[in-house]
């Protein structure tokens, strides 16, 4: 991941140069995807198919019409002198005949795809719950929580059960599928496939708050054996600490922590804030804020309200050495 420009305030375009090279980099924390025109699976490629016929299909229309009124206007200086022109059969082809076939064709497309997108048949199923801000991914086969990001083989095709602890989100994984709604009141199912390895990132797409953009998740796809072994690696027990990570654990449990998270085979339960059994295997901290290393994690128990702010979780007041102690123990929770 290369580093956004930093402007230096020398004009406008300096500041546009600044403002592209953002674009271009966007997505702070890392190269994936997130794109409905860089379908990455079976749905996301029938909804760009549809996407990019109705796209020309609307240029052509707009030409079209824009030549017929360029045509008008001419004709209408030349008949001054004339006869007036006849409108009637012009008018049942152009305004009714021909737009009732366009309509009629692109709503056969739409039904047609629209068939596509049903659920297909699969033993791997997701929970996904949204929380003001981040997600919950729970593999209830698996026996494995997770946040904020989901993964998944290459190839298979992934049922999701969509639902929300709080307030309506809406799951957008653009490079996988389209868009559906996390409701408090009912679970929405909903299904995902990548047909390549990668790293797709999603968003939350349903106003939800104030950090309602800071709500992104990643969609992780391995080949199969690195699926397995993932799997693997969640389901195995924590490892043996050291004395500091033993202290830093310590003060994790004497702190607020375990009042709001869920670490391991700790007596931490809470159910407020992401699991963090496995934090330390996370690309990111804060749904997709930060990059998930030892600086910004420090940064981020300090003061996360500074990074996100209105977020439920408090600074963390503690000395340096605590601190560290204290991220010691989280970065072993791999
Ligand atoms: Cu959750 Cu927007």
């Amino acid at each position: 991941m290369t580093k956004a420009p930093v402007a230096h305030g020398n004009g406008t375009a300096g500041g546009l140069i600044a403002y592209a090279g953002l674009l271009a980099t966007s997505g702070c924390t890392g190269a994936s995807v997130q794109s409905a025109l860089h379908p990455a699976g079976p749905a996301a490629a029938s909804i760009a198919w549809l996407w990019w016929f109705m796209f020309i299909l609307g240029t052509l229309v707009f030409i079209g019409v824009m030549l017929l009124l360029v045509t008008a206007i001419m004709r209408r200086q030349e008949s001054r002198q004339g006869p007036p022109i006849g409108t009637l059969p012009f008018v049942l082809l152009g305004g009714v005949a021909i737009p009732g076939v366009i309509l009629f064709v692109l709503l056969i497309l739409t039904l047609d795809t629209t068939v596509s997108l049903r659920t297909p048949d699969t033993d791997l199923t997701v929970e996904v719950v949204g929380h003001q801000w981040w997600w919950e991914v729970r593999y209830p086969a698996l026996d494995i929580v997770d946040a904020n990001e989901i993964h998944i083989p290459a190839g298979r095709p992934v049922r999701l059960e969509l639902r929300s602890a709080d307030v309506i989100h809406s799951f957008w994984v653009p490079a996988l599928h389209g868009k559906m709604d996390l409701n408090p009141d009912h679970t929405n199912v909903f299904w995902i496939k990548a047909d390549q390895e990668g790293v797709y990132r999603g968003q939350c797409a349903e106003f939800c708050g104030l950090q309602h953009a800071l709500m992104a998740m990643e969609i992780v796809v391995h080949s199969s054996a690195a699926f397995d072994d993932w799997v693997e690696q969640r389901r195995r027990p924590t490892v043996e600490l050291n004395v500091r990570q033993q202290r830093g654990k310590e003060i994790f449990l004497s702190s607020g922590c375990p009042q709001c998270h869920t670490a391991g085979d700790t007596t931490a339960e809470g159910e407020v804030g992401p699991d963090l059994t496995h934090v330390a295997s996370r690309r990111t901290l804060g749904a997709g804020t930060l990059r998930n290393n030892r600086a910004n994690l420090t940064g981020w128990l300090s003061n996360p309200q500074a990074i996100k702010p209105g977020n439920l979780m408090p600074p963390t007041y503690l000395s340096p050495d605590d601190l560290h102690a204290l991220v010691d123990y989280l970065q072993s929770l791999k």
